[in-house]
Order: C-alpha cells, then sequence, then structure tokens
C-alpha cells in the first residue's frame, strides 16, 4: 500500500500529445491472425449478451476462462482502446515515474525536466529486460542487467562495453525507448498501443490512434464540476494477484443490482432504487456512466453513518450534490465521483485469471493538506475494506463459478442495464479486430504481445 500526499506542483498541460517514436520496436512474431477463426465462434455467441437489458443475456463463461479468448484480448482490446494509466497528481515532479504492466506489456510513465508526460516501452532495447518495477524519481531509467540507460524522453544515454561493434552514437539512432500517444482527459493519463502493429512501430504514421476526447463527450460534460484536472492523490491502494478476470472487476463495478444485498446495510447512502442509467452507444461512446441517487444531499458514501468524510468539492452543480456519478472507461478505468471526492480504480489484467488493483482517491489539494485528512481518510478507509471486502469474494466465488462446467448464461436485472452496455463496447472490439483480419489477412499486424 502506498499514499502520496504531494499537491499539485508541476500539473502537466492538459491536451494531446502524440507520442513520437523514438526508435523502432523491432521485428515480432506474426500478428494472432491463427486466433481469429479460433474465438470468432465465442464472439458471435456474445452477441446475445449486448442487446436490450429486457433480452440480453449474460456472455458466454468462456469469455471469462477461455486463454485463448484472453490472448485475442490482448490484440482486440488492450492493443486497440484508450488505456487509463494514472492521474496527472500522481506524478507531480520531474523525474516522477509510474510503472504499469497492462496485459503482459511493461510500461512507464515519466515526466521529464520539459514537464511534459510521456508513456515508454519499458522494455530495454538490449534483451527485453523490464527496466522499471517500481514508481520512484530518477533523471535516468537504467537497465539493471547491463546498466543501459536511457533519459525520461526514452532516448539511450549509455550502453556500456558495447563498442567497438556498437558505438553509442550508433545505438542511439536504434535503441530509443518506443514512446506511446498521450491523451490527458480531465487529469486522466490515458495511452494507446496500437503502434505496436505498425511496421514502424508507435507513433508513426499510420499508427496514430483516432483521439479519445470525441468519444467521451458526454463523460467531459458529466466531469464539468468535479474540475478532477485539479485534484491531487490523497491515498492509493494496490492490490496484487486478484484471482478473476478483469471483466468481472469492471462488471461488479458498474452494476447496481449487487449493492441491495451483497453490501445489505452497508450501501443504505445510495441505495440501488435511487439508480439512474444514461444511454450507450458503442458506435461513438466511450464510457458507460450512472448515477447513484444519495439519501441525503451532500452525504457521504462508504462512511459509517452516511456523512460526507471530507469537505464538499466546491464547485459542485447543486445536482451534483445529491448523487454519485458512476463511469467506466473501459478496459482499464471506473470511476466514481461523489460530493467529496473521486476515488478511481484502474484495473490491469494481468492473465486470463488474473488482474491487479489500484484504488486512487482524488481530492483538492486543501483536503488534503488539512490536518483532520488523515484521521478523515482512515475512517473512509475502514469502511470501504468492508464493502471493498464483499466485492472480493463475490469476484473470487463468482470467477469459480464461471469455470464450472455447468456454468450458465442468464438473464439480467434492469438494475444491470449497464452491463450489456459493456458488452456492447467488447463485442464491437471483438468484431473490428475480426473484420480486420478478414480484410488483409496477410496485412503484417503484429500483435502488442506478438503471439501467433
Ligand atoms: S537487457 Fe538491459 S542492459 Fe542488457
Ligand atoms: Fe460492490
Amino acid at each position: 500500500m502506498t499514499a502520496t500526499s504531494d499537491p499539485a506542483a508541476g500539473i502537466a498541460p492538459t491536451g494531446r500529445s502524440t507520442g513520437r517514436a523514438t526508435g523502432r520496436p523491432g521485428a515480432r512474431p506474426a500478428a494472432p491472425d491463427d486466433l481469429r477463426p479460433l474465438v470468432a465462434g465465442l464472439v458471435g455467441e456474445l452477441a446475445a449478451s449486448a442487446g436490450p437489458v429486457e433480452t440480453a443475456i449474460t456472455p458466454p463463461p468462456a469469455c471469462y476462462t477461455s486463454p485463448l479468448f484472453f490472448e485475442a484480448e490482448r490484440d482486440a482490446v488492450f492493443g486497440r482502446s484508450w488505456l487509463y494509466l494514472c492521474h496527472v497528481s500522481e506524478l507531480p515532479a520531474a523525474g516522477d515515474h509510474l510503472a504499469v504492466t497492462v496485459a503482459g506489456e511493461p510500461l512507464v510513465v515519466t515526466r521529464g525536466e520539459d514537464d511534459a508526460i510521456r508513456v515508454l516501452s519499458a522494455l530495454c532495447r538490449h534483451r527485453s529486460y523490464p527496466l522499471v518495477v517500481e514508481d520512484g524519481n530518477s533523471r535516468q531509467l537504467r537497465c539493471p542487467y547491463h546498466y543501459w540507460a536511457y533519459g525520461l524522453d526514452g532516448c539511450l544515454v549509455a550502453a556500456p562495453t558495447m563498442e567497438p561493434g556498437h558505438p553509442l552514437a550508433e545505438l542511439r539512432r536504434t535503441a530509443n525507448l518506443p514512446s506511446f500517444p498521450v491523451e490527458i482527459f480531465h487529469g486522466f493519463v490515458f495511452t494507446h498501443l496500437g503502434g505496436l502493429g505498425s511496421p514502424d512501430g508507435p507513433g508513426s504514421p499510420g499508427s496514430e490512434p483516432p483521439p479519445l476526447a470525441p468519444t467521451l463527450a458526454a463523460l467531459d460534460a458529466e466531469l464539468a464540476g468535479y474540475r478532477t484536472e485539479d485534484l491531487v492523490v490523497g491515498h492509493r491502494l494496490t492490490l496484487p494477484d486478484l484471482p478473476w478476470n478483469w471483466k468481472n472487476m469492471l462488471e461488479n463495478a458498474l452494476e447496481a443490482y449487487h449493492t441491495s444485498f451483497l453490501h445489505a446495510g452497508y450501501h443504505d447512502a445510495a441505495p440501488a432504487r435511487l439508480v439512474r442509467f444514461l444511454g450507450f452507444d458503442p458506435a461513438t461512446d466511450g464510457a458507460i456512466l450512472r448515477h447513484a441517487g444519495l439519501v441525503r444531499p451532500d452525504g457521504g458514501f462508504l462512511t459509517d453513518d452516511g456523512t460526507a468524510a471530507f469537505p464538499i468539492l466546491p464547485y459542485l452543480r447543486d445536482e451534483q450534490r445529491g448523487r454519485i456519478l458512476y463511469t467506466a472507461v473501459p478496459p482499464l478505468m471506473f470511476a466514481s465521483l461523489k460530493p467529496d471526492s473521486a476515488m478511481i480504480m484502474r484495473i490491469l489484467p494481468d492473465a486470463v485469471d488474473r488482474m491487479t488493483l489500484t484504488v486512487t482517491w482524488l481530492f483538492p489539494p486543501a483536503t488534503v493538506a488539512a490536518p483532520t485528512f488523515a484521521a478523515a481518510m482512515a475512517r473512509q478507509l475502514a469502511f470501504f475494506d468492508i464493502v471493498n471486502g464483499q466485492d472480493m469474494a463475490a469476484n473470487e466465488r463468482m470467477y469459480r463459478g464461471l469455470r464450472a462446467r455447468g456454468a450458465v448464461r442468464g438473464p439480467y436485472s434492469p438494475q444491470e442495464a449497464t452491463l450489456p452496455q459493456f458488452n456492447a463496447w467488447l463485442l464491437r472490439q471483438m468484431t473490428s479486430w475480426l473484420a480486420d483480419g478478414q480484410q488483409n489477412p496477410a496485412d503484417g499486424h503484429q500483435g502488442m504481445d506478438g503471439a501467433a
């Protein structure tokens, strides 16, 4: 568990910067074209999960448990979506860097001397050693194996004992860390790994992904008032080695149905009967949204008595003071925006049956600086631990059920309307990936994992 309380020194400029290739990723094994026929049937079955909530049924259990389906997702989902990595306040100072591994792809987010936030491949260009496994601050990223070193912009700065065959000047032209596109949305840092499939690597012409922000227009309007770009980290908690599929985590966070039962007595401040669902079009929307009405305006959530644990955010509209905004920007981000704080979940898939969850609480700098903050955070965490513990146990048991030979596909409650919306998003990712393979099966597309 790590806690950060540094106020927002050196907040990044907002807006989009396109990552510039600083090095070729090099030749990779062929794309998972062989995988497409193996999962096409499963994707076809998923279609029954993506319709109206009244008629949709839950996805085939194999979508959660099949290693082949997960291999397909590594390309179709994690290789073709904007991926949430962190909030800008987690990198307040030049030299700060965060290690993030997405579905087996080691990345590092850096803040450079020029204040720019970059996302780099964290694989050493010598022999693919993962360069950065912990968060920290340094002027260089040095590989622990043979001490090749890179600047925070990914440029190679040292490669000991490689001469005379490989002078540093030559290596500096060919062995820099690839950088990926970065888009910062309301203070949240996203990247896109699509360039890994491009012959010339990330950031090269033709590998540039469509921009994120136009797909988040509905969320953009919802976030006004929370001013998340001005918030700072008050607490961060990482839970590794969680034994279930990443989609189980997102579904548990998205749906309201279970809150009346699994969390009976603990969720009364935001009861399921006050939930309101919003529309979602997978062709144009990158965020799934719902509102959870609070019994008490300006109330708290996940506190022992339903009162807010922290001061109310200062710029909220009246209606925002009476509800929680829940949103997912799949595949990696889930957020709950409350009257007194924001809580962000980053859902990192490690394998078909394994994931890492990071939970980050964001507040105005003055809230974190107040002498009462530590006690208030402890009060929040005590309650969070109970409710989150219920969710974690449920996810683990649910996953055991999905692996059973008798696992079923069932109908949805109206209080689960966000789940067919997520299924529709997943279906669109998978079908467009399948279609690309059919249009150009020999295009040399290379999956992010290089799996054949
Ligand atoms: S693998 Fe990094 S320096 Fe050799
Ligand atoms: Fe829950």
